[in-house]
């Protein structure tokens, strides 16, 4: 029951408008994150073309958002350029990329100190608005928009659309404060930080790019999309997708393909915007918007030898809360009783990225849909625990008088020191021989290996013996021996 007020006074406590943008800026956007803030309301307000454009002229620079979205009418502008413009627990549309009701206000004040918004809804006439910070702080008080707009065929361009909406940001004092046009230092820089603004588009929205939903023009050219897992690629390996939360998320892990697989200009690509080391771990996807970009979200650290694990998360906007969505939309935190689920599924991919990272993984991409790769040691759940078995359909194994060798098996498998191993390696990561390794090309490979290829000659020819061995542990590694034979 709520408490009755009624006999009790009251006081105004407004926020004091100065204060409250000032504050604004200060929520920890940086240039990119911003811009991406700003194309989340053009793709929410159903835009096919996005163009992002920027005139140098020192601290008098403008940047400007345009698109081809739906647009807005005098009273949705104003109330788009009203801090608070919804409450984030009103449901969304599906698709709806926003949610506080902030992000034009916060993504553009962190940038600049006036900011403008011409739109035109369909056989409408265009309206505008604009926020001016210094005008706020000569009329400390209000909170008042002014109807003017900058200098520039804004209104044209406007024109030229059946809808849509441009916003243009003037006097970005955080970059270029008291910069002069001819000042060639501050203008490579800014050059550069619009690269990384063009790159953290092509990451954000790829999903967007790639499945045609829009077009992204940056200074006229059109962004290419930049995916995270090298999908198209033959030698990544993709890992089914699990559903968790009651199937309302879907994780799905890709090890990407061992150096020796790529080209330079693939392996300088798919180094992202961060390198490779830092591009490791979850890509949190918002309705298929990226919100975290290779982040353990906690649950492990960043190390080299699981550079190539990259995993999707996809959520829907209705889990907003339980993930803790940020107003950058740049953090998301997993909900606490979801954490064993995810780490156990990253652990997976995480240790299949190390064998393919030390080149073990280099032939089991050759295999062919009719045969699989047989590994000695078999991983196996039960009841949530992990065990390890022996592959008794190994060739070598297989070959063996199982009766007589079961109990010595059985014994391997009881007791195979794990949490020594684990230990171990994550103190020490490379600090194991591989297979063989310190005998390597010894007689005792050499015999194991001619055994295997004899008994497989039985039930194929030469060469499909050969390829088969490809497939076996840990004949695997040593595909110079078998060419050898
Ligand atoms: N480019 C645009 N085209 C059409 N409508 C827009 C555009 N930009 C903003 N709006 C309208 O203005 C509202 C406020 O936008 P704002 O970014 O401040 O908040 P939001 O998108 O609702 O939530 P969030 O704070 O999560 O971004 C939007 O909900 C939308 O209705
Ligand atoms: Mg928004």
């Amino acid at each position: 029951m709520s408490t009755d007020y009624s006999k009790y006074s009251t006081a105004d406590a407004a926020p004091i408008a100065v204060n409250m943008l000032e504050s604004f800026r200060a929520v920890g956007y940086n240039m990119e994150a911003a811009v991406a803030d700003i194309l989340d309301n053009s793709i929410s307000a159903g835009a096919k073309n996005i163009w992002i454009d920027f005139e140098w002229k020192g601290a008098d620079s403008t940047f400007s958002l345009k698109d081809d979205g739906c647009g807005m009418v005098n009273d949705e502008l104003i109330n788009a350029m009203r801090p608070g413009s919804k409450n984030p627990n009103e449901e969304r549309d599906i698709n709806d990329l926003g949610r506080f009701g902030l992000g034009l206000k916060t993504a553009s004040f962190s940038q600049c100190r006036k900011y403008s918004v011409i739109s035109k809804k369909r056989s409408q006439k265009p309206v505008f608005w604009t926020w001016d910070l210094d005008y706020v702080y000569r009329h400390a008080k209000e909170w008042k928009l002014i109807a003017s707009l900058p200098d520039g065929n804004w209104n044209e361009q406007i024109q030229n659309l059946y809808s849509g909406t441009i916003v243009i940001w003037q006097d970005m004092d955080h970059l270029l404060k008291g910069i002069t046009a001819d000042n060639q230092k501050a203008y490579n820089k800014f050059l550069q930080t619009m690269e990384y603004v063009k790159k953290h588009i092509a990451t954000v929205f790829h999903r967007y790019i790639e499945d045609n939903k829009i077009k992204i023009f940056f200074k006229g050219r059109e962004v290419e999309a930049w995916n995270p897992f090298l999908i198209k690629h033959t030698a990544t390996q993709s890992f089914p997708e699990e559903p968790l939360q009651n199937g309302k998320i879907k994780v799905r892990g890709f090890v990407l393909p061992h150096k020796s697989k790529l080209t330079q200009e693939e392996f300088s690509n798919a180094e992202g915007a961060k390198g490779w080391n830092a591009q490791q771990g979850f890509y949190v996807y918002r309705n298929e918007r990226m919100l975290v970009n290779g982040e353990w979200l906690g649950l492990f650290r960043k190390e080299e030898h699981f550079k190539l694990s990259r995993i999707m998360i996809d959520l829907p906007n209705s889990l907003d809360g339980q993930w803790q969505i940020d107003i950058k939309k740049s953090v998301a935190r997993a909900p606490f009783e979801l954490k064993d689920n995810l780490k156990a599924y990253a652990s997976q991919i995480r240790a299949r990225a190390v064998e393919v990272y030390r080149h073990r993984g280099k032939v089991i991409q050759r295999n062919s849909v009719t045969q699989h790769f047989q590994p000695v040691w078999i991983e196996k759940q039960k009841y949530g625990k992990r065990y390890y078995e022996i592959n008794q359909e190994h060739p070598l194994i297989a070959s063996m008088d199982l009766k007589a060798i079961k109990p010595l098996i059985r014994l391997l498998e009881e007791t195979i020191p794990v949490p020594l191993i684990v230990i171990n390696e994550s103190e020490n990561p490379d600090s194991f021989f591989r297979p063989f390794e310190k005998v390597a090309a010894s007689s005792e490979l050499k015999e194991l290996l001619k055994t295997v290829y004899k008994s497989l000659l039985n039930t194929n020819a030469p060469e499909q013996a050969k390829s088969r061995l490809l497939l076996i542990e840990p004949f695997n590694e040593y595909p110079e021996l078998i060419e050898c034979l």
